[in-house]
This record gives C-alpha cells, sequence and structure tokens, in this order.
C-alpha cells in the first residue's frame, strides 16, 4: 500500500488538495455521470450537500432508495451505519461515506458483543433494533425500524409478545407509551436528541404560543410530552408543510431546518437549543463531517468504501429487508 493510501486510512478520508479553480458541485456532478453514480444524504447533513444529493430523506427514505437504484456507486452523505445498511442492501455495488469518522453515538452506544450478551440472556424475547446500530448488532435482530416506522412495525406482534428493544431507550419507552408494550430497552441514546433542554423549549414556547412544536422522538420522555406532533425527520417535515400554522419550533438535528425552509419559504423555523450551550443549534459533530471536498475526493478515489463482513451481511439483511417488507 501506498504512503498517501496509509495516511488516508489513517484520516478516514482522502484529504487530497482540490485541483486548483475547480467548480466543486459541477466536478462531483460529472463524476456521478460517468461513474453513474448516485448521492443520497441524510436530512442532518449540510445544506449544499442536500442540495447536490440526488435524493434527500430520513432514514427510511434512504434504505429504500438504495434498494432500488442501478446505480453502480452509492455515495452516503451522512453517517457509518447508513453505508452499512446500503453495503448490505447492494452487495453488488460500491458503498462510499466520504468520511470514515461519521459514526452515530447511538450506534456506539450498543456494542455488538455487549448486546449478543443481553439477548443471550433473554431466549424468549424478539429483538427488534433500530437502524442507527452497527451491522453486527443488525445481525443478531428479528427486525430492523427506524423512527418512521418503529411504532407500525411494533404493532405487527403479538400483544404478548415478549421482545427487546435496542440501543435507543427514548424511542424504546415512546413506542412503548404509544402502544401499549412493556418491550425491554437497552439503554442507549443520541448524543443530539439527549440535550435538548425542557427549560429552553418551555421557555420558547411562552416566546410563541401560537408555534407548533416538532419533536424527534429520540428525545427524552419529558420533551416528547411537550409536542405537537412526534416523528420522524421526513414525518416533521410533512407535518410542517401541512399545517396552517406559520411557526414551528424545531427539535430535532438542525440540518432539518434547511429543507423546512426550503419546502415552506413564508413560514419560521425555530431550532430549539441543547441545554448545555449558549447557542441556538443543536447539531450532530459527525453529520457535519461529510464536506463538499470529501464527496469530491470519494468519487475521484472510490474510497473510503463501507465493508461489510459477509457472514454479517448475510445474517443483516433479513432484518432490513423484512423491515421494508413490512413498512411498504
Ligand atoms: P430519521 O432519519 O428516522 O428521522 O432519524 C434520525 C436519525 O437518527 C438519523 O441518524
Amino acid at each position: 500500500m501506498n504512503t498517501v493510501k496509509q495516511s488516508w486510512m489513517q484520516k478516514g478520508y482522502a484529504d487530497e488538495p482540490l485541483p486548483e479553480g475547480i467548480d466543486l458541485k459541477a466536478e462531483i456532478r460529472r463524476l456521478c455521470r460517468e461513474k453513474n453514480a448516485i448521492i443520497l444524504a441524510h436530512y442532518y447533513t449540510e445544506g449544499e450537500i442536500q442540495d447536490l444529493a440526488d435524493y434527500v430523506g430520513d432514514s427510511l427514505g434512504l434504505a429504500r432508495q438504495a434498494a432500488r437504484t442501478d446505480a453502480d456507486i452509492i455515495v452516503m452523505c451522512g453517517v457509518h451505519f447508513m453505508g452499512e445498511t446500503n453495503a448490505i442492501l447492494c452487495p453488488d455495488k460500491k458503498v462510499l461515506v466520504p468520511d470514515l469518522n461519521a459514526t452515530c453515538s447511538l450506534a456506539e452506544s450498543c456494542p455488538a458483543d455487549a448486546f449478543k450478551a443481553f439477548v443471550e440472556s433473554h431466549p424468549d424475547h424478539q429483538v427488534i433494533s433500530y437502524v442507527n446500530t452497527s451491522a453486527a448488532v443488525k445481525a443478531l435482530t428479528d427486525v430492523v425500524v427506524t423512527s418512521g416506522n418503529a411504532r407500525k412495525i411494533v404493532d405487527t406482534f403479538p400483544p404478548d409478545a415478549k421482545l427487546i428493544f435496542g440501543p435507543d431507550r427514548n424511542l424504546g419507552n415512546y413506542i412503548n407509551s404509544v402502544t401499549g408494550r412493556n418491550m425491554l430497552l437497552w439503554d442507549g441514546a443520541c448524543h443530539v436528541h439527549e440535550r435538548f433542554s425542557v427549560e429552553k423549549l418551555l421557555q420558547m414556547k411562552r416566546e410563541h404560543p401560537e408555534a407548533k412544536v416538532l419533536v424527534h422522538p429520540e428525545c427524552r420522555g419529558a420533551v416528547v410530552k411537550l409536542a405537537d406532533v412526534v416523528g420522524s425527520t421526513a414525518a416533521l417535515l410533512q407535518y410542517a408543510i401541512d399545517s396552517p400554522a406559520d411557526t414551528f419550533l424545531v427539535v430535532t438535528e438542525s440540518g432539518i431546518l434547511h429543507e423546512m425552509q426550503k419546502s415552506c419559504p413564508g413560514k419560521k423555523f425555530l431550532p430549539v437549543p441543547p441545554d448545555d450551550s449558549t447557542c441556538g443549534c443543536n447539531e450532530c459533530n459527525y453529520m457535519r463531517l461529510c464536506t463538499l471536498p470529501k464527496v469530491y475526493n470519494a468519487l475521484r478515489y472510490e474510497w473510503p468504501t463501507v465493508e461489510v463482513p459477509a457472514e454479517v451481511a448475510r445474517k443483516a439483511v433479513r432484518p432490513i429487508e423484512r423491515m421494508l417488507e413490512l413498512s411498504k
């Protein structure tokens, strides 16, 4: 292996200087055409990434899009588990995540060996895993869910089914509360959604009594209680589009404001801040690792690819396909 590639591997992305004077966006589009590549982006990525993408969506939309694309290369602008999901669904395609450091705190909160021991200590339980998990955790799972279909999929189990839900305790608690279940929860959380401040949200509600409160179910229960609507990023966006209200307090990662503002130019979207900060935004540092220069270099060098060991992929594909089937 040459030393340049070795240094990329240490950094987790191809940090080659850009050719002087290039039109980055035009070059990215050219490479996509030449290589039959598609760019998928999550709503939490930077606005300029979303504007360039072929498809922008929530975790469910991204998985569906990957499953149906005929592109040879998928550039997944988001975090690593999203690339893994694509690689598992599309074993014949090259899946690129422009920066391999883009992990997910939820996925990190659930190491596969510890989760395996937890599952094995409850052999009479079926296992439901949130999509924000590693491929190795999905391989231990009966069905995968996203925030957009968790309730629907949990509802497909008989009322007396014994269920494990991991890794997000907040989403698990929320699904337990709306379905009347008592799923056994893994004790994980998203470092962004966990931080939203009840006090600051209450203050903003007092300042904007007419505003609707949009909350992602990865938030703590005390925050969810204050919501007008609880849903995935795509569901919150759709609610804002359909609602006659013109002001919204947004309690999820602030990247979604880009598409909300684009879809509803006449409406006002106010990000609710985290409790440990004086600034107004609550950003996922991992999502922000995806930048246009990294997308360009990923396409140029077709690296970094997301690799899932064949045996893990063989086991993980079933619960992901089951999810896609159940959420039709
Ligand atoms: P959705 O994509 O389902 O809205 O969930 C957000 C998220 O956790 C992305 O990592």
